[in-house]
């Protein structure tokens, strides 16, 4: 089949910069895709990044430090840009004006308030195709809870939780980057890098909560600089959001953690429902594995585990019962944003769609109210933020 291609600029070529590009090299993965991206210029304030680059791919003709390079070049249809989060408002802005699709890393703006903003530059150019990085939906096992919630197979809805936990700032000698610098990581800390993934399926499924409750921990105070010294260590380790969602006309209870702190896990995203009739809980630490329970009146209470395999939204060469990981997501959520891109949203091949800006904005205000609840030390209703 031939394929359309997509050219792409890549905007800050750190450890997601890779990531995406590694995804495009191995396009061949996906089956019956009429689309193709294809990285035609790179950016980077560290030129030192510029060389696995173009080692790996022959299709770069434009390397340069000025990311204005890129939206400069005619030959550029979209960006993807993943930078430190100060950067995010003007750099998303500037590509958005330049007529550039963009596919944009969470949390969409160091703040609500430049959220706002490209969400207002994004208005005023309609025809430029928005969306926001979030690859754990992907995951079969997520696709699958949200098919089970969907179908309504849970009945009332009796809590839900969901979260993203690692465990590598437990690590008081791991040295300082920007995402532990509340000047450049924004002062969200933990929940600006953690919060969409954690509330992306929620919001998708319509829980957007109506008010909440933070917890924020501040464990680790300072690190070393990696050059002898040791700085302060400004940001939020982990947070705890108790919420209040809504569905159906009930009220139920809702858990987000972000934790940076989490002994013992690994980049664990999780989602689990209970509803009165049934349940769903999915684990990235045990990505082969959907539990599900299906419950009527006076019946036994018994979880099941099905092994899940390699079942994705998009059609790949991989064996049904071989396994899925976050390289596959990410390669899913590519393919997801490329195909909205070719064929909108009603054309796509399979439905579920990237985090939207407005997905974004919605994380934003809860996120905001969070840090509020904390200060405050009380419940903050979203209404007005
Ligand atoms: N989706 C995910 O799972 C996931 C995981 C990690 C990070 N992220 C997000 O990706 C983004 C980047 O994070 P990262 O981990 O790749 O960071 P990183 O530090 O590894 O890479 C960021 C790169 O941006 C470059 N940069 C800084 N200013 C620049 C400028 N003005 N022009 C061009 N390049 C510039 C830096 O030199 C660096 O190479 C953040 O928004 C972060 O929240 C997403």
């Amino acid at each position: 089949m031939a394929k359309k291609p997509i050219h792409f600029g890549v905007i800050g070529l750190g450890l997601m910069g890779r990531e995406f590009a590694s995804a495009a090299a191995r396009w061949a993965h996906l089956l019956d895709l009429d689309f193709q991206p294809v990285i035609v210029g790179i950016c980077d304030t560290n030129p030192a990044l510029f060389g696995w680059y173009q080692d790996n791919f022959p299709s770069i003709r434009v390397v340069t430090e000025n990311y204005h390079d890129l939206l400069a070049d005619t030959g550029i249809d979209a960006i993807y840009c993943a930078i430190p989060h100060h950067l995010h408002a003007d750099v998303y802005i500037d590509i958005i004006r330049a007529g550039k699709h963009l596919l944009g890393e969470k949390p969409f703006g160091i703040d609500l308030d430049a959220n706002r903003r490209i969400a207002a530059a994004a208005a005023e150019h309609p025809h430029v195709f928005v969306a926001s990085s979030s690859e754990f939906p992907f995951f079969p096992g997520a696709q699958r809870a949200i098919a089970f919630a969907r179908e309504g197979r849970m009945g009332q809805i009796v809590e839900v939780e969901a979260g993203l936990l690692h465990s590598s700032d437990l690590n008081p000698n791991k040295p300082i980057n920007w995402k532990r610098i509340a000047r450049f990581n924004g002062v969200y800390g933990c929940m600006g890098d953690l919060g969409l993934h954690a509330l992306h399926i929620p919001l998708r499924l319509g829980w957007m909560p109506r008010n909440v409750r933070a917890l924020l921990s501040d464990l680790v105070h300072e690190r070393p600089d990696g050059k002898g010294d040791t700085v302060p260590c400004d940001t939020w380790d982990n947070a705890v959001l108790f919420c209040e969602a809504e569905a159906d006309g009930a009220a139920f209870p809702m858990t987000l953690k972000t934790y940076r702190i989490a002994p013992g896990e690994t980049n664990t995203w999780y989602i689990t429902i209970h509803g009165t009739r049934g349940g769903v809980r999915f684990s990235t630490r045990q990505p082969k594995s959907l539990w599900t329970m299906e419950y009527s009146s006076g019946g036994a209470q018994l979880w099941c585990e099905e092994s899940l395999g390699y079942t994705p939204p998009y059609a790949t060469i991989t064996g049904g019962i071989f396994e899925f990981g976050l390289s596959d997501a990410l390669l899913q959520m590519w393919a997801a944003f490329c195909d909205e891109l070719t064929h909108g949203r009603a054309g796509m091949r399979q439905p579920f769609y990237c985090a939207t800006l407005d997905e974004t904005t919605q994380h934003h205000r809860v996120l905001t109210a969070a840090l509020r609840s904390h200060e405050m030390k009380q419940a903050v209703d979203l209404e007005g933020i």
